[in-house]
């Protein structure tokens, strides 16, 4: 198969390898930045160092990881790759030897027994003092976060009976505690699944096993003080297809998006079940419980979200049917009933609210969307936009600040990073979470473009 340069298609088009580790001390800033904005802000995404299979996923990429750092008034930018294990076998190689996304099928022989899916690209999560690169079929990679050297794999000191932890966990804001979920744990592809708790220490205190009804996607998953929530979509895998070479994953328009919800402090096989036909989604904003009603807010699109993923006949999927728009989820668990509400207008995907009201009532959420950097207000239902007309979806994931740990909800900024394509250069945005529509207080400005980093986390002084 010819090998296409270092670029795959991704959400939105053709996604480059950046290919290059960098560091820019400080970094150009226009504007003021806030005094309180002192931290490091990881971000991690795929970043091809090899080339790929034509038809491969950006989402198979090398995990990229970032960080621009706030100190003593200035910012100073580095990334580093994220020396996995394959990545350390084809730089051994001086060549691509892993083939298409989670299909060891297409990879060179001389890889069998090696850790070829952990590209460790999807979310730069700090825990317990520590900073993991996170991919939903590994284990956690960890990172120094003052260097960004690769440390190794984590598993919670080898107690860990599954082999993937999810790269969506929820810490709950109070008692600090690590919500996990293992979706394909034992990597038997039939829907085998874990729930996993981790303390505030690191320490593994819960894994329990359940089947999902289907072996579908489960991207992100959600918990409120009261429930913990797992999405299962119609993206189901079949592994006669991967053996051909096909691709992991297909959608299958004749199953319909099943979500799964168990009280917190019971047990999976509580689990209730609820068909929600036409409410496909891949994040979480967040979710919290009033009695017997939980709320789920999430980006919902009626088809298929994950296009880079064709159907189960080999067809490209309706691109309408696939825009998220941001929606409640409300599921009345006496009637079993589910209500979908949409947030008018709010079109768009890489949902995040203020953290500290994980899994709790909230009122701001925040995303991006084709044009702009939105916040949404939940209590009025008002959007506040900060738009960005000169790049279209050049917006990555916007994520939120506290201006001071005690600080009331919403207070503080919100930091996020849009390519400049043609310019060739990349700008941090920092935001006035209050003020978001009157534009950046502060811009950080590269002098290079970045590749699309997925997701990343905030770490305060
Ligand atoms: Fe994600």
């Amino acid at each position: 198969m010819p090998e296409p340069l270092h670029q795959a298609m991704g959400f939105y088009g053709l996604v480059r390898s950046f290919r290059f580790e960098a560091d820019v001390r400080d970094c150009e800033v226009y504007g003021h930045l806030p005094k309180e904005l002192r931290g490091s802000y990881f971000r991690v995404g795929p970043d091809r160092a090899y080339p790929t299979l034509e038809g491969d996923t950006s989402i198979n990429g090398d995990g990229m990881m970032s960080v621009f750092r706030f100190e003593d008034g200035g910012v100073d930018y580095r990334c580093r790759y994220v020396e996995t294990e394959r990545l350390r076998h084809e730089r051994q190689a001086r060549r691509r030897l892993y083939g298409k996304y989670r299909n060891e099928y297409t990879d060179d022989e001389q890889t069998t027994g090696t850790d070829r899916d952990n590209t460790a690209n999807t979310h730069a999560f700090s825990h317990h003092g520590r900073l993991f690169a996170l991919r939903e079929d590994s284990f956690p990679t960890e990172i120094d976060p003052k260097t960004l050297q690769t440390l190794g794999t984590w598993n919670c000191g080898n107690r860990l009976k599954s082999k993937t932890m999810t790269a969506h966990p929820k810490v709950d804001p109070d008692t600090g505690e690590w919500w996990s979920c293992g979706v394909f744990a034992h990597k038997r592809y039939e829907g085998e699944t874990t729930l996993q708790v981790i303390d505030r220490n690191g320490k593994l205190i819960l894994e329990e096993e359940f089947m999902s009804p289907y072996p579908g996607i489960s991207h992100d998953f959600a918990i409120t003080k009261e429930h913990v929530i797992f999405p299962i979509m119609p993206l189901t895998v079949d592994m006669r297809r991967v053996k051909q070479g096909g691709d992991f994953y297909a959608y299958d328009p004749d199953l319909a998006p099943v979500y799964g919800i168990m009280p917190r402090g019971g047990s999976v096989s509580q689990i209730r079940w609820f068909k929600v036909p036409g409410a496909l989604m891949a994040h979480v904003m967040n979710a919290y419980s009033e009695g017997h009603i939980v709320h789920l807010d999430a980006p919902i699109a009626s088809g298929n979200s994950f296009r880079m993923f064709r159907d189960v006949s080999g067809h490209e999927t309706d691109p309408a049917m696939g825009i998220p728009t941001i929606s409640r989820l409300t599921f009345d668990l006496k009637s079993g009933e589910v209500s979908i509400k949409p947030f008018p207008g709010s079109i768009g995907e890489m949902p995040r609210c203020d953290e500290r009201f994980t899994a709790k009532r909230y009122r701001y959420g925040f995303h991006k969307a084709r044009e702009a950097i939105v916040r949404v207000d939940w209590q009025s239902g008002d959007r506040t936009v900060c738009a960005l007309p000169h790049a279209p979806w050049g917006a990555q994931e916007p994520v939120f600040v506290p201006r001071a740990p005690d600080a009331p909800e919403g207070e503080g900024f919100v930091v996020c990073l849009v390519n400049i394509e043609s310019e060739n250069r990349a700008e941090l945005l920092v935001l006035d979470a209050m003020k978001m529509d009157k534009g950046p207080v502060a811009t950080v400005r590269l002098p290079f473009n970045q590749p699309g980093a997925f997701h990343g986390c905030f770490v305060s002084n």
